[in-house]
């Protein structure tokens, strides 16, 4: 079969998905016919702002959650900057200690990193072999000069969910603000900052169908932040900048979708994720699933091979026209695994052989299909130049059970 014959199937929605063509049809007036900009006082700059406070309304609607608590961002790092710098240094402070976990994406502890540079610090907890946090580990790492807890809502790898509600209450009891990345949840889990006890929520369109660079952060009233982005004073001074207003009109409309279509779209992918999970360590030997088979994202399969590298298994699937992710970024030539698979605890020839499935609203039972009759032949044919796996006859079957 031809390149142009192959059927291409997207299973990489953690990493971006597709725009809504409902998102693309809100959006497109925002560029030809309603260009203003939304802090001029004439028609035009009107019109956008009431698309702004329109799309406010839609994000907060989403969340549970008032339209003044919205502030939009350029994306998920930014929102995620925003949270932990702007409350570390609010009031020009330059000291005190932050809490977060050894899984968080790198937009929340890179900036922990860099406050350590100017004397803050930072406790990194440890995770389970499934990657969970323990609630009674974030009260034991609580001192009295704690100034915020950072403990993402659910993976971006392993799609595990934290106990986020628990965590919340703790840091509520003790007076201390608490951020979650959300990032990977909306459109996969109800969200509801309320309930949730968050202070501050990071989000990110382009991970729900909407375009990408723009984001929000939830900031609950009365939060103390400081805006990071300092000039004209959008967004009542949290975050200056001419609005992105076709952006920020496709966030709204994204989100919309993502409420009204939530337990639906979710009950489908959750249907495909248990097949992949029931089948794929039955179809493969020495296949195991990283994470908790159930607390996990709706969308999220994770999975390790023993003897094979997951770049290989990456390209042999992408020449089949599927296209997935594994657990190790190629940065600078140098192969680095995943700090969460590390943080699980696999060793580094463990991490390097991974493979992260994420579906979206729009795979199919017949596209999950095709990846479990395919996948048993490309991963033995990895093995079989692999320099490991001779040293180890597989049978079978063997390791089926063994989850982790
Ligand atoms: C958990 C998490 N946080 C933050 C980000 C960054 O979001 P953005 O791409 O919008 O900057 C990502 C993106 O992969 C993510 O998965």
């Amino acid at each position: 079969m031809s390149a142009s014959e192959l059927k291409r199937i997207y299973f990489d929605h953690s990493a971006t998905t597709r725009v809504l063509p409902e998102v693309e049809e809100a959006m497109r007036p925002f560029f030809l016919e309603k260009w203003g900009n939304a802090s001029s006082i004439h028609s035009f700059g009107r019109e956008a702002r009431a698309a702004i406070e329109q799309a406010r309304k839609q994000v907060a609607n989403l969340l549970n959650a008032d339209p003044a608590e919205v502030v939009f961002t350029s994306g998920g790092t930014e929102s995620d900057n925003l949270a932990v710098k702007g409350v570390a240094m609010y009031k020009g402070k330059m000291k005190g200690h932050l809490i977060t976990t050894k899984v968080e994406h790198h937009a929340v502890s890179e900036p922990c990193e860099w406050l350590k540079r100017f004397g803050f610090e930072v406790t990194y907890l440890p995770v389970s072999s499934e990657g969970f946090v323990d609630p009674g580990e974030v009260e034991r790492a609580i001192r009295n000069d704690t100034i915020l807890i950072s403990v993402m809502m659910a993976n971006n790898e392993i799609g595990t969910i934290q106990p986020v509600r628990e965590i919340g209450m703790i840091a509520h009891e003790k007076g201390i603000p608490f951020h979650t990345d959300a990032v990977q949840s909306i459109g996969k889990m109800h969200v509801d900052v309320k309930a949730e006890n968050i202070d501050l929520l990071s989000l990110s369109a382009h991970k729900f169908h909407g375009p990408k660079g723009i984001g929000a952060l939830f900031v609950k009233k009365g939060t103390k932040i400081e805006p990071i982005i300092q000039g004209g004073g959008q967004e009542r001074g949290l975050r200056s900048s001419t609005e992105n207003v076709p952006g920020i009109v496709g966030l709204g409309k994204a989100a919309e979708i993502a409420k009204r279509d939530l337990e639906h779209t979710c009950a489908r992918m959750k249907n495909l994720r248990d097949k992949m999970i029931k089948h794929v360590p039955e179809l493969v030997p020495r296949a195991y699933v990283n994470g908790n088979k159930t607390r996990r994202l709706v969308n999220n399969a994770h999975f390790r091979f023993d003897f094979i590298e997951g770049e290989g298994l990456i390209l042999q699937l992408d020449m089949k026209g599927i296209a997935a992710s594994t657990g190790s970024a190629c940065s600078t030539g140098s192969l680095e695994p995943s700090h969460v698979l590390l943080a699980l605890g696999l060793t580094h020839e463990q991490a390097h052989g991974s493979l992260r499935v994420t579906l979206g609203r729009e795979n199919t039972e017949e596209e999950v299909d095709i990846l479990l009759e395919v996948l048993p032949g490309i991963v033995s044919k990895l093995r079989e130049i692999s320099p490991f796996s001779a040293e180890r006859p597989m049978g079978p079957g063997e390791g089926a059970s063994c989850v982790q």
